[in-house]
């Protein structure tokens, strides 16, 4: 395990430290009980029951009874704490790597699809419980087992422990065979069932589209390919399982009869007692067990370190970085010879050394045809990405030189595919709300804003939805239509009182009269504020004092 990334899991372990000093110190308690009953159990059969100490025997049953008790409840309290840490631990480490992951920069994030983030974010922090100190203390305990197990034995009868000992490598081997196939083959079960759940979606999701082209019976194809693939390495992976189950299992059942066999002869013969032959058939599960759990064990911990090395990539990757100087009232925006590439295809120049100037007018237009790379601009200006070279300045500074969030916070961006949240319209409006004021405004205050904003935006629609302003959006606001989520979403901007704000085609789908009502909204508001408008419509093109062509 690298250094580092043995630092970064310990970081998460200090928080729980006198908890996992309780269930380390637990666990070996617990092994302490498991080692005299062997030798009390033959000193009954050899010694008590043939002399007939019934008061003896009496209390040493007592005893074992309190030892079965004691064990019961500390390995309660054991497995407790330890779920309990291993489960706030996940708790931490999921929320850290979403937030790393959304810290991360667009074009650090774009390489990654969500669904492999989403993978990584609820299946690897799983596999990483198999690092966790209990793992470790379970190994630790396992070993102290299975030494004692081996030296018992030794103790007990020489011949016979060495006849055990050598049918272990046999069952070390098959049982490692085994272990290894059976998670090889759960891993690949795992994929194969994302891709069918995936698939499923896709199946449903698309269920209009299909039907729309009569081709419902492609949506089920698609699914059945799944299942079939999902069904042969299910099937594998449960071959495997049941030879676990039986080869390795065929040894520990031979062992007995072998035991029994030599011991029973030597009892006859009188060189053997029956306590001895009853503690060594216990002491052989001190070895064999261990041994199955430690190679168990073992591979989860290799796992656990595969994911590990997955995870702390995200933790080596920067967050955004950013200016500190503060901006007090946008006055002008230029754009200096920039040009720019997506990182994602590297030999697309999508603009060339563009220059640009807002600068004392109210509203200005932008305009080109599909794909030359106005939403681009936008993003730019919204630092989402930088340019390959060129300079883009707010009040004639770099703008790199400011804080990025507040740029975010004065540049207020209606996107030309506006997405909600899963969450009531009022918080779908109130996300604009920068985080400061929000912090500061009671809760009817910040109703009041919001329904503001949602008049401004010519969203009065809302009033009429079920529950108002607390109607809960579903799917990103599939319940909604395009226009209805274009308002929501200039409302969403409206509230802030951004010194820009720029709209993506965000009234390509609306009537004509919300149109009006949402530019007269904004042609009363010009007079503070700088409106980029993001059309191809030459007639609300129309409204801005300046057109700029890309
Ligand atoms: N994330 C991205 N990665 C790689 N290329 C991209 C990305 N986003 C956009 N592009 C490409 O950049 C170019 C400009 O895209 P942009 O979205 O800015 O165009 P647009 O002028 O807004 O078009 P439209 O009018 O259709 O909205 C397009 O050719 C597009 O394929
Ligand atoms: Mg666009």
């Amino acid at each position: 395990m690298e250094k580092n990334n043995m630092k970064i899991l310990l970081h998460y372990f200090a928080k729980f430290r006198k908890s996992i000093i309780l269930g380390v110190v637990g666990i070996f308690v617990l092994s302490l009980f498991l080692l005299p009953t062997p030798f009390i159990t033959r000193y009954i059969i050899d010694d008590l029951i043939p002399n007939k100490n019934t008061t003896m025997l009496i209390s040493l049953l007592l005893i074992l009874l309190l030892f079965i008790i004691l064990q019961k409840v500390i390995s309660y309290l054991t497995s407790y704490i330890f779920i309990k840490i291993n489960s706030k631990i996940i708790i931490d480490l999921r929320s850290d790597l979403l937030k790393k992951i959304l810290m991360m920069k667009v074009r650090e994030k774009e390489q990654f699809t969500t669904g492999y983030l989403i993978s990584r974010i609820q299946d690897d922090t799983k596999a990483l419980q198999s690092l966790f100190v209990n793992s470790f203390a379970g190994i630790l305990r396992e070993i102290l087992k299975f030494i004692f197990g081996f030296i018992a034995l030794l103790y007990l009868d020489v011949k016979l422990a060495l006849i055990t000992f050598s049918l272990l490598p046999v069952y070390i081997m098959l049982t490692y065979h085994y272990t290894v196939k059976i998670k090889q083959k759960s891993s690949d079960t795992y994929e194969k069932t994302a891709l069918m759940t995936s698939q499923l979606e896709e199946s449903l999701s698309l269920s209009d589209v299909f039907k729309i082209f009569g081709k419902e019976i492609l949506g089920v194809e698609k699914y059945h390919t799944r299942l079939i693939d999902n069904y042969t390495s299910y099937m594998e992976l449960s071959r495997n399982v049941i030879l676990n189950g039986v080869l390795p299992v065929f040894i520990l059942d031979l062992i007995p009869i072998i035991i029994i066999g030599i011991g029973g002869l030597r009892i006859i013969e009188g060189t053997f007692t029956l306590g001895s032959l009853v503690a060594f058939t216990n002491f052989i599960s001190f070895i064999f067990g261990p041994a199955n759990r430690i190679i168990g064990t073992n591979i989860q911990i290799q796992q656990g370190l595969v994911a590990l090395d997955r995870v702390v990539k995200f933790w080596n990757i920067q967050a955004e970085e950013s200016g500190t100087k503060t901006l007090q009232k946008i006055r002008n925006i230029e754009f200096d010879n920039v040009s720019f590439r997506y990182p994602q295809s590297p030999d697309k120049i999508v603009i060339q050394d563009l220059n640009l100037e807002i600068m004392d007018c109210n509203c200005i237009g932008l305009k080109g045809i599909s794909g030359k790379g106005k939403s681009t601009v936008a993003k730019l200006m919204l630092r989402l990405y930088s340019p390959q070279s060129g300079l883009i300045k707010i009040n004639g500074l770099d703008i790199m030189e400011y804080d990025v969030n507040n740029i975010r916070n004065k540049i207020g961006y209606v996107a030309q595919e506006p997405l909600l949240m899963n969450d009531s319209i009022l918080n779908n409006v109130l996300l604009g709300l920068d985080k400061d004021k929000e912090a500061e405004l009671s809760f009817d205050d910040k109703k009041l804003m919001a329904m503001k904003a949602l008049d401004l935006s010519s969203a009065g629609f809302v009033y009429e939805l079920p529950d108002g302003i607390f109607y809960q959006v579903k799917n990103y606001g599939d319940s909604l239509s395009v226009g209805q989520k274009q308002r929501i979403a200039i409302a969403r901007v409206l509230i802030n009182q951004p010194d820009v704000i720029i709209l993506d085609e965000a009234t390509a789908n609306l009537d004509s009269e919300s149109e009006a009502k949402i530019f007269e909204t904004f042609n009363r508001l010009a007079k503070d504020i700088i409106t980029i408008i993001i059309s191809h419509d030459m007639k609300i093109l129309s409204n801005c004092d300046k057109i700029i062509e890309l």
